[in-house]
């Protein structure tokens, strides 16, 4: 394929830049990856074949293969994570910052000779529905055939793309694991450079550089890289949103189609939600899957804002899925799917703490040693991912496609908070949403109390906004002008516990109660009652069929207690005083109103 690419592309930019690249790095070959299926057999032979990849028992989970990564690559690297603006007022006080030309310097240092002895691999990518207005394409040059079959699954990849970029710019994102194979040196299986990792962003010239990891959103471009931190640049200077959002469809019995989109921290829940199944008491209801992520959000000529997921599969959290908790996850990775980090069992399938039934009685672990239910260590990685295809989801939606995305009629918020926030809450107004997102929070651990320290997480997206944070809320407020008919906002907690440490709130396919009176409020059939905090439900709002759940557990859920709220608006001020100058007044306004309220 080396030297085809004549036939595949006669952009020269594109040209060019793979000649610049491979003579920085001094890949051993280039290859131009097509996207076909035959050519990613060939790759996963190849990962069997260098010990990368294990093959799982085809009877049991058809086309897919179990990937173990080094020990000290398992997960984003947010302190090695950086957004080199011109200026370093754009990157913000939340954001690490180097100055650009001094970062290219350095990563020229890292990359010079970083392929040798491998092939780099050139993977036209797509985020959103190939061809269409919203969708922006980018080049990934990698040296891992991992990333490769990976990305083939996240995005929409290969000559495809070649043929709608044609001469037309486009984003480019150069990966290398950082692991050169000079002077005869042996490969590994998980070959990478964890002491020497970088995860760069240039948002001017929209350009990515990620050196010395392969796992997830450090190596696979296209997702946190390109769909988030610089989709957000992009949302900032032409109007939209970029947003660490799932989306779905919400579906009465009466066949009327409510979009919602939710934004919860990484590992707070967005993939269960996004492919929730209506419990019993919800006949006829149905939840339809547009995104578990990420999603890209542009007003409309209606004046309604109109929602699209830009990837193409899933990356999603192993551990906790269930057919309990989750069976639309467990049955879209059936087939064609990559796991990384979960346990092996004796014949030949995956394995994960919280995948129900019996603990097996022997597996492989995730770092390939013998496991047995007395072992003190997890089988699998609290951070181990399945990789598969969006198409392979049962609740995927008919419009999950669609280049003109899906009508956003609510926004939801939500951490992971064990105490003052009750299960749910709607904003008064767009300004007062907006400052609820801004000061989401979510604990680090699931064992807190009262004095658990939360870490401010602004509308999920403090690892991801590649802008300065008081800027992006500056962006969020002036939708208020720009937008006609603006999706309502509300807040939601699914983690409330009792004293004695357990859930308040059973959670899970149980969201459809709340999923359904956010549907009802929108519509306007339920009025709630307001609070210090907002609009929240009366008991008698929700749909209870199916479901025992008396009245005063409901009163603990949704209970407003003042002196814990005093201290958590109290304690908000510590970001707004991180952000500092960039603060938009009407922050500080709103926090100001909320003490004032509960006070009052
Ligand atoms: P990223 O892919 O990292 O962005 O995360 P995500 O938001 O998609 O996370 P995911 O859905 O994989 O979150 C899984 C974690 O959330 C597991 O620990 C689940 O047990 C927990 N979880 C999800 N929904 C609920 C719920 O309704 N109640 C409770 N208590 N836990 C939940
Ligand atoms: C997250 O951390 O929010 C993820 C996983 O979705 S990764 O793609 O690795 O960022
Ligand atoms: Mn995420």
């Amino acid at each position: 394929m080396t030297d085809s690419y004549q036939e595949l592309t006669s952009n020269s930019a594109l040209i060019d830049w793979v000649k610049h690249v491979a003579d920085l790095c001094q890949p051993e070959s280039i290859y131009w990856c097509d996207g076909s299926q035959e050519e990613c057999d060939r790759f996963c032979n190849e990962l069997v074949e260098a010990g990368t990849f294990i093959k799982l028992n085809p009877d049991k989970r058809p086309g897919s293969f179990l990937a173990r990564s080094d020990p000290r690559d398992v997960a984003r690297v947010e302190d090695r994570t950086f957004i080199c603006s011109v200026r370093k007022e754009d990157a913000g006080a939340t954001n690490n910052w180097e100055d650009p030309a001094i970062m290219k310097n350095r990563l020229n240092g890292l990359f010079r000779g970083c392929m040798e002895g491998r092939t780099m691999y050139v993977i036209p990518f797509s985020m959103g529905p190939l061809g269409s207005d919203i969708a922006q394409i980018g080049v990934q040059l990698t040296d891992s055939p991992y990333v490769v079959v990976s990305m083939r699954i996240m995005a929409r990849i290969g000559s495809k793309v070649l043929d709608v970029l044609g001469n037309k710019p486009f984003i480019r994102c150069t990966h290398s694991i950082g692991y050169p194979l000079s002077d005869g040196k042996k490969d590994l299986p998980w070959p990478c450079d964890p002491e020497n990792r970088y995860i760069v962003h240039y948002p001017e010239t929209r350009e990515v550089v990620s050196y010395g990891s392969g796992y997830g959103g450090n190596a696979l471009l296209g997702k946190k890289c390109v769909a988030l931190r610089i989709a957000s640049v992009m949302a900032r200077d032409e109007g939209w949103l970029a947003e660490h959002m799932m989306i779905v469809g919400v579906e009465s019995p009466e066949g009327e189609k409510t979009y919602v989109a939710g934004a919860f921290p990484s590992a707070c829940g967005k993939t269960n939600l996004a492919m929730l199944i209506p419990p019993k008491g919800f006949e006829g209801w149905k939840v339809w899957t547009v995104g578990d992520d990420i999603a890209w959000i542009k007003p409309g000529e209606d004046g309604r804002m109109y929602a699209i997921n830009p990837e193409y599969g899933y990356f999603g959290v192993a551990p906790g899925t269930s057919m309990e908790s989750n069976p639309a996850a467990m049955k879209t990775m059936e087939k064609n799917s990559i796991f990384t980090n979960v346990a092996l069992t004796d014949d030949g399938d995956v394995w994960w703490e919280g995948m129900g039934g019996e603990k097996p009685a022997h597996l492989i672990d995730w770092r390939g040693n013998d496991w047995t239910p007395a072992s003190k260590s997890p089988a699998a990685h609290p951070n181990a991912r399945f990789t598969s295809p969006a198409s392979q989801c049962p609740s995927v939606d008919p419009d999950w496609e669609n280049p003109e995305g899906v009508p956003i009629s609510a926004f939801l918020f939500g951490g992971r908070l064990s105490t003052t926030f009750p299960l749910v809450y709607q904003s008064r107004n767009w300004a007062h949403g907006v400052y609820m997102a801004a000061t989401l929070g979510s604990e680090a651990t699931a064992a807190a109390d009262n004095q658990a320290a939360i870490r401010r997480d602004p509308m999920a997206m403090l690892p991801f906004c590649g802008y300065n944070m008081g800027d992006y809320w500056k962006h969020w407020l002036s939708m208020e002008g720009k937008v006609k008919t603006l999706p309502k906002i509300f807040r939601v907690n699914w983690f409330r516990k009792a004293p004695d440490g357990k859930w308040l709130w059973p959670g899970f396919g149980q969201n459809m109660r709340v999923l359904q009176w956010v549907v009802n409020r929108v519509k306007d059939k339920v009025q709630g009652h307001e609070t210090p905090f907002g609009t929240v439900p009366d008991y008698d709002d929700i749909n209870w069929e199916g479901l025992a759940y008396d009245r005063a557990t409901f009163e603990d859920l949704m209970a407003i207690d003042k002196s814990n709220s005093v201290r958590e608006f109290e304690d908000q001020v510590k970001l707004f005083k991180k952000i500092g100058e960039n603060l938009p007044e009407e922050m500080e306004k709103q926090r100001q109103a909320m003490l004032a309220e509960l006070q009052g």
